[in-house]
């Protein structure tokens, strides 16, 4: 049971490194509210990873399911969704995660995403493009629908994650 029950749930969005992830597992055990995220249960529900999608089906495909799942997540109350970095690009995935959701955007400077996902080739979008020009392009095209978004807006730039929750909370 959540201690503090707030009557809408909490979504991060934000770029891919932005630490969504982390920063939702940390705020579910601050707030005792259960953690949901999104490319997980896309993962559990086709039984294959994000590249495996994406390989296999295409990104139209992944974006199909995200939306389905974003819709079915914006219908529960009282926990955390932890959406993937393009999330935002359907309008109709805005307006369903603000029906329920305080909309936390977690931003942060192409170089640190860099720093942050370097490594890390789990992700199609930035599989073998892991440099900078590529990371400003997609975060150009994306920072207007981010913004669009977001109740609340994170700076996560040279923060650590304990610190980026705390500031989510005093901010809800
Ligand atoms: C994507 C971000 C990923 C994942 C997919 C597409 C994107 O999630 O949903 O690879 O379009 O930015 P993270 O933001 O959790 O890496």
């Amino acid at each position: 049971q959540s201690k503090r029950l707030f009557p809408y749930s909490i979504a991060l969005i934000g770029f891919m490194g932005t630490g969504k992830t982390t920063v939702a597992m940390d705020l579910s055990e601050k707030l005792e509210m259960e953690y949901v995220d999104v490319d997980i249960l896309i993962q559990e529900k086709m039984e294959m990873t994000i590249g495996e999608i994406f390989e296999n089906y295409g990104e139209g495909y992944f974006r199909k399911i995200e939306k389905d799942t974003i819709k079915e997540l914006s219908q529960r109350n009282n926990i955390i969704i932890s959406s993937g970095g393009g999330a935002v690009l359907d309008q109709e995935n805005i307006i369903n995660l603000k029906k329920n959701c305080k909309v936390v955007l977690l931003k942060a400077a192409a170089e640190t995403i860099i720093k942050r996902i370097k490594g890390d080739n789990t992700r199609p979008l930035v599989k073998g493009k892991m440099h900078l020009e590529h990371i400003k392009d997609l975060l150009d095209q994306r920072k207007a629908a981010y913004h669009e978004a977001a109740d609340i807006i994170i700076d996560t730039d040279d923060k650590i994650f304990d610190d980026i929750s705390k500031e989510i909370v005093r901010e809800l």
